[in-house]
């Protein structure tokens, strides 16, 4: 059996990512794919456990470096429980947030040390790259405005500060620049099904779907 395709999905706060998941899991559907959604942090039941822990509470709650580390215990369990198994029985796995939440987050915006990450990266995630990472762009009032409009008690990261999630921003623009042959931008300050419009050229384009 051939290993399915890993698709994940990144940006700042209110970038839609949610919601284009959604609808491109539907698409895939109705083609006859088996389409696992997921998303980071959590994933897994451990792993759901330690996502209340990050991204609730005060902002200074934990360090970034203490949020590295948690995040990678949580990616772990989420890699051996549930993505290694889907990709070994090919279902496309659609993920909320994947590796570079953490290198901008914790390591571009937060400052953590990007050799950590860099190492994590390597012994957690091995071989288990996404085939495609989609990174939904949007300008960092529009982002923060709609996260502040949906409400809900996982703010912590919400909190930050423009400054932090300006940051962000330039940091997921760059992980795309440099790895384009991995990396799609998509302007997300479009209408939702504009933005799933182009993620559908995106990934027929890039994923082989007539061989899906
Ligand atoms: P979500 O709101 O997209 O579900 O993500 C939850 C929060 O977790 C979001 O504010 C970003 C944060 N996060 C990190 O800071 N680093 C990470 O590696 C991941 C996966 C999420």
């Amino acid at each position: 059996m051939t290993r399915g395709r890993f698709i994940t999905f990144e940006g700042g706060e209110g970038a839609g990512k949610t919601t284009q998941v959604r609808r491109l899991a539907e698409r895939l559907a109705a083609r006859g794919v088996e389409t696992v959604v997921t998303r980071e942090p959590g994933g897994s039941p451990g792993a759901e456990q330690l996502r209340d822990l990050l991204v609730r509470g005060s902002v200074d709650r934990w360090s970034p470096t203490a949020e590295t580390l948690i995040l990678y215990a949580a990616r772990e369990d989420h890699l051996q429980r549930l993505i290694r198994p889907a990709l070994a029985r090919g279902a496309w796995v659609l993920c909320d947030r994947f590796a570079d939440s953490t290198r901008a987050y914790q390591g571009a915006a937060g400052g953590a040390d990007v050799r950590l990450i860099a190492d994590l990266e390597r012994a957690v995630i091995g071989d288990t790259q996404p085939d495609l990472t989609v990174l939904l762009d949007v300008p960092v009032e529009l982002g923060l405005g709609r996260a502040h409009s949906r409400g809900g008690a996982e703010t912590r990261f919400e909190d930050k500060g423009a400054a932090f999630h300006m940051r962000l921003r330039d940091a997921y623009l760059a992980i795309a620049a440099a790895e384009p042959a991995r990396c799609v931008v998509i302007d997300s300050s479009r209408t939702p099904d504009e933005v799933a419009a182009q993620l559908w050229s995106a990934v027929s384009a890039r994923l082989a779907l007539g061989a899906a």
